[in-house]
């Protein structure tokens, strides 16, 4: 229920054109009570004829009472609600925190929960004001999406701008690599990812159902790799040049809905426990499977890999950041795959 009835009151009680955040407080029995029977077909038509107009609190009768706050922190996301998916560690955590440091409330959804409590933790020591929340999810199954929003919905009303950042790795060439492990690449990047826009495609609807004039952004946290082939590399570059079909897709279907879709492509994160893990990360796999010839230690791999960028670096969180913001703030742009490659992959 909180789904389907949060979002459309966050939006009918917005403030030229700025959704509020949706808290919910204990009632003081002053507050409008609102009736939203169980199945109703039309909560945002049910919502409009019984809330006074101008109200700041009210009480859902199935769901208990509620306070639109509209936030005085500045920055470029300053009071949008955002999550962020994949966002104990790498990309997704640094993602959040930024946006977090950029005014935005940030659920980080992670399947690592202790570590994504901590992300969110630290997020609030950072800012000095309680803006994140660490919420549990396994973006490869619906039933786990569906909690974990209700989660972020019953904390902040509703969703602004969704991160697809969780994303798997099993490097392997097509003549070895199990099905197990094609099976785990799948499920996470591409699966993983139609289900979240699944999930939250229907909250953004709803908001942009009683907000029409304000649109909505889902950014997928795509590779290089889902752009160009990669070498021995097969499932997870299938996976993510898969998951540019569905950013395409979605884009031409939730445009009726105020929703933009688009990827990010970004190159090597080597900064990252994905690379930079001394016991599991890609630097010790390419050493130990002999994958970078003649190459003896971490930096002969990372030498290796910068030479196939013009640039001569690695991709970082600032220049993912720049991406993320370029997209959310372009009202006319969607269904687009933007590489972050400092000119490794160029596209025609
Ligand atoms: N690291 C790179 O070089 C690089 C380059 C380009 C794109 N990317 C993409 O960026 C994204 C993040 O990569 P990273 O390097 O930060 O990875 P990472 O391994 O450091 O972090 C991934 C996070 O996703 C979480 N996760 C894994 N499976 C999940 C599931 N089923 N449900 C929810 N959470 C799950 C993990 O617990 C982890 O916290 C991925 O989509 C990846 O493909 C990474």
């Amino acid at each position: 229920m909180t789904t389907r009835i949060l979002p459309a009151l966050r939006g009918l009680m917005s403030n030229q054109q700025t959704l509020p955040r949706l808290k919910r407080i204990e009632p003081d029995g002053k507050e409008p009570v609102v009736s939203i029977p169980p199945g109703c077909a039309d909560v945002p038509g049910a919502l409009r004829k019984q809330l006074p107009a101008g109200a700041k609190r009210v009480t859902i009768d199935t769901l208990g009472t509620y306070e639109a706050g509209f936030s005085n922190a500045h920055g470029r996301v300053a009071g949008k609600i955002a999550v962020v998916t994949g966002a104990a560690q790498g990309f997704g955590f640094e993602i959040a925190a930024d946006l977090a440091r950029q005014g935005a409330w940030v659920a980080l959804a992670d399947i690592n929960v202790d570590g994504v409590n901590a992300a969110a933790a630290k997020i609030n020591a950072d800012c000095g004001r309680e803006t994140a929340i660490g919420v549990a999810v396994n973006v490869a199954d619906a039933d786990s999406l569906k909690a974990a929003l209700e989660q972020v919905v019953a904390a902040f009303g509703g969703v602004d701008l969704f991160v697809a950042n969780a994303g798997v790795l099993r490097a392997g060439s097509v003549k070895e690599l199990s099905v197990k492990d094609l099976d785990f690449v799948t499920n996470v990047n591409y699966k993983g990812y139609f289900l979240s826009v699944q999930t939250v495609a229907p909250i953004m609807a709803l908001q942009h159902q009683t907000v029409p004039e304000v649109w909505f952004d889902i950014v997928q946290i795509n590779s290089k790799s889902g752009l160009t082939g990669s070498n021995k590399n097969g499932a997870y570059a299938g996976s993510k040049f898969g998951g540019i079909g569905l950013t395409q897709s979605f884009a031409l279907e939730l445009v009726e809905d105020g929703i933009k879709v688009n990827s990010i492509c970004p190159g090597n994160f080597y900064d990252g426990p994905l690379w930079s893990d001394p016991q599991k990360g890609l630097f010790k796999q390419y050493l130990d499977s002999g994958k970078v010839p003649g190459a003896k230690t971490f930096a002969d791999v990372k030498k290796f890999y910068e030479a196939k960028v013009p640039m001569r670096r690695g991709c970082t969180t600032p220049d993912v950041m720049k991406a993320i913001y370029y997209l959310t703030e372009q009202a006319y742009e969607t269904g687009q795959a933007l590489p972050v490659t400092g000119g490794q992959v160029m596209l025609s």
